[in-house]
C-alpha cells in the first residue's frame, strides 16, 4: 500500500489562502527588484498545470505569468496543439505558475535558496489544484519538482512523477524562440501533444 502523502499546506488550503500567505513577501532577495508578485493565472481547477521558471520584465509589469514573447509562444503552443489534435482546450483552461514569483534581476536563473523558499508556495498551489499532469517548462521547473540534475534534453518527453502527479518536462518557450532551436521546437510540440492527450482524452 502506498503511504499517505505528507500535507504541504494547511487543512482546507486554497489558492486565495496561498496568495494571502505570500502577502507582500520579503522572504528572499528577489523582493528588492520586483514590481509585482506574479502568483499564477488560469483555471484553479485545471487538469493540466504549466510551471515556468520566474517572471520576466513583462510579467513583472503586469503581474501575470507568461504574457511576454515566451508567453505568446506558450499560448500558441497550447491553443495550436490542442486545436490540431481535436481537443477543445485553450490557454484559459489550464493553470500557469512559476517556481519563483518575483522577477530575478537581469532574468538570471533563480538561486537554490530562492527556489526553496518560493517553491513551498508552488507546491501548495499544485496540491490545491491537484491536476492530472504538470508540464515543466525548462530545467528550473524540472529541478524544482523532480530534483533531477540531468539537463532538460535528457529528461524531456518522458513521464516523471511529483508526489502522485504525472510530470512531463519539456523545453522552456524562451529557448524555443532562438532561431537555431527549431528541432527543439518540434520536440516540445510532441511533448505537449503527449501531455494534452494524457490529460484530456
Ligand atoms: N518565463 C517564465 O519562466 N515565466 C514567465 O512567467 C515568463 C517567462
Amino acid at each position: 500500500m502506498t503511504p499517505p502523502l505528507i500535507p504541504i499546506g494547511p487543512d482546507n488550503d486554497n489558492l486565495d489562502q496561498i496568495r494571502h500567505d505570500i502577502g507582500d513577501c520579503k522572504r528572499c532577495r528577489l523582493c528588492e527588484g520586483r514590481n509585482r508578485i506574479v502568483f499564477g493565472s488560469g483555471n484553479g481547477q485545471a487538469r493540466l498545470v504549466f510551471v515556468g521558471e520566474g517572471p520576466g520584465a513583462d510579467e513583472d509589469a503586469q503581474g501575470m505569468p507568461f504574457v511576454g514573447r515566451a508567453g505568446q509562444l506558450l499560448t500558441q503552443m497550447i491553443d495550436g496543439t490542442a486545436a490540431k489534435e481535436g481537443l477543445a482546450i485553450r490557454r484559459g483552461d489550464v493553470y500557469i505558475a512559476n517556481v519563483v514569483k518575483c522577477r530575478p534581476p537581469e532574468n538570471r536563473t533563480p538561486l537554490p535558496d530562492e527556489m526553496e523558499i518560493c517553491g513551498q508556495f508552488l507546491f501548495r498551489q499544485l496540491m490545491v489544484i491537484r491536476p492530472k499532469a504538470i508540464v515543466c517548462l525548462g530545467a528550473t521547473a524540472a529541478k524544482a519538482l523532480l530534483g533531477l540534475k540531468e539537463g532538460i534534453t535528457r529528461i524531456r518527453g518522458q513521464w516523471h512523477t511529483w508526489r502522485d502527479i504525472q510530470v512531463m518536462p519539456t523545453y522552456h518557450p524562451s529557448y524555443l524562440l532562438r532561431p537555431y532551436n527549431q528541432n527543439a521546437k518540434r520536440e516540445a510540440w510532441e511533448d505537449l501533444k503527449k501531455a494534452l492527450h494524457y490529460v484530456y482524452d
